[in-house]
């Protein structure tokens, strides 16, 4: 037996998902008090949940698969097709480990070093220029340091930043700028398989710890070598993905402007508070809405029958705003992680659970180096002055990113 999971009364809420944005599913949440319910999406039910027990469960490879669940227009876009976010089971643990296993200490090292080069020259220039929009000028350091990392033969002049914004920036995008979004990854995936010939022909070397060379030569579970084309997608998975991180550090900037006391407390403290800093940039400001998944096997969780086939919605946001795991989850205060253990399944603004095992984002060690070091340009090694600007975020806008785009004035390095 089992009871019926409470259900919203609508025809479809698709419109209402476009409308609410990071918001949707709390909203229905809340009104609800349920951190699980039905409703219908594109047309079809679709299961909304929230919360670390939720995630426990989304995460459970018996109960949801991923093959399947990511609408067409996130695969055109953000993820590509054949890539690690939509496998499952083996397949998927085989092609995580090709991952991880550029994510060494080593390797984040080396990345540091080329950030820690390029911001040093684009400071240079921006003490130069009168005006800057900052989100774009980081795109243009983490593009150009992203490529060089991963073994991509770029100058200066060919750094693909745009196309590779427009992959993150488009997804939930309608008309031209979703198909820009598109472009840009035809585009790329042309080039980088491209490339990815040239080094299985021995035409060109990149260097053997680079994303480019290990994943040109991994082999499948088959043991060949995979096709070319997914290939330039796993690739594109890391060039794309530390560009978006621009989003984090505009963020910081909004963060140091509306919390000017954070900006003493970093220049005084030691690295543990640059890293709660940085942890509650991640869990207070909206990026990653939700991750989709399909049930894999019907099964009965808290009462309630999850049927095979159905859409499921795991909401990241809402989670990481959860009243019943943060205290006041709506105001920014890192000192909360001070004493806050981090658990896999109640922090998750890039995923839950284990990184080998589960989908949870390879990149998160990058992401937060990337930050550090981000932090530590902005109050340490520069001063910088705010011109009037919007800086509202709308948070129905995914990725949210805020009006201005952030505009910084009379820059200097100290
Ligand atoms: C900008 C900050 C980032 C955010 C907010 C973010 C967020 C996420 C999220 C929410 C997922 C999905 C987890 C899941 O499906 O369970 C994910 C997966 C992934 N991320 Fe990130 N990520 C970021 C940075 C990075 C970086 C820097 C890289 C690589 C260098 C990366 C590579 C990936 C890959 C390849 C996956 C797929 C993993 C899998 O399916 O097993 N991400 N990320």
């Amino acid at each position: 037996m089992h009871n019926k999971m409470p259900k919203e009364a609508v025809i479809d809420n698709t419109w209402n998902l476009m409308k609410d944005g990071y918001y949707f599913i709390m909203n229905r949440r809340n009104q609800l008090n349920s951190d699980v319910f039905e409703t219908r999406l594109l047309g079809k039910k679709a299961i909304c949940m929230v919360g670390k027990e939720a995630a426990k469960v989304f995460y459970d490879e018996e109960k949801f698969k991923r093959n399947g669940a990511a609408p067409k227009r996130v695969k055109e876009t953000l993820f590509g097709v054949g890539g690690l976010q939509t496998l499952d089971g083996k397949t998927h643990k085989h092609r995580k480990e090709m991952f991880m296993s550029i994510m060494t200490k080593n390797n984040l090292e080396k990345l540091n070093e080329i950030l820690k080069d390029q911001w040093d020259m684009a400071l240079h220039k921006w003490t130069k220029m009168k005006e800057i929009i900052f989100y774009e000028e980081v795109q243009e350091i983490l593009a150009s340091s992203a490529c060089r990392w991963a073994g991509i033969p770029v100058e200066d002049m060919n750094i693909p930043t745009k196309q590779l914004a427009a992959m993150f920036e488009s997804p939930a995008k309608i008309g031209p700028l979703h198909w820009h979004g598109r472009n840009a990854r035809n585009e790329m995936e042309k080039w980088i398989r491209k490339l990815i010939e040239e080094v299985r022909a021995d035409k060109i070397h990149p260097p053997e710890h680079t994303a480019l060379h290990q994943f040109s030569w991994h082999r499948n579970l088959e043991g060949k070598y995979i096709d070319s084309q997914i290939a330039a997608v796993e690739v594109i998975n890391v060039l794309r993905p530390i560009v978006a991180v621009s989003i984090y550090i505009n963020f910081i900037v909004l963060a140091l402007h509306d919390h000017p006391d954070q900006k003493e407390k970093l220049k005084n403290r030691d690295e543990k508070y640059k890293e709660i800093f940085i942890q509650e940039i991640r869990r207070y400001y909206p990026f990653f809405p939700f991750l989709t998944a399909i049930v894999n096997n019907s099964f009965i969780w808290n009462d309630y029958k999850f049927e095979q086939g159905t859409l499921t919605l795991l909401d990241l946001y809402g989670t990481n705003h959860h009243p019943e795991l943060w205290d006041r989850p709506n105001d920014f205060h890192p000192e909360r992680f001070t004493d806050q253990k981090i658990h896999p399944y109640s922090f998750i603004p890039q995923g839950g659970g284990d990184y080998f095992s589960n989908h949870r984002c390879p990149g998160e060690g990058i992401t937060l180096e990337i930050m550090k070091l981000s932090v530590d340009f902005l109050v340490n090694r520069m001063t910088y002055e705010l011109p009037e600007q919007d800086f509202s975020l709308k948070m129905n806008d995914i990725p949210c990113i805020p009006k201005s785009k952030i505009l910084l004035r009379n820059i200097k390095s100290i």
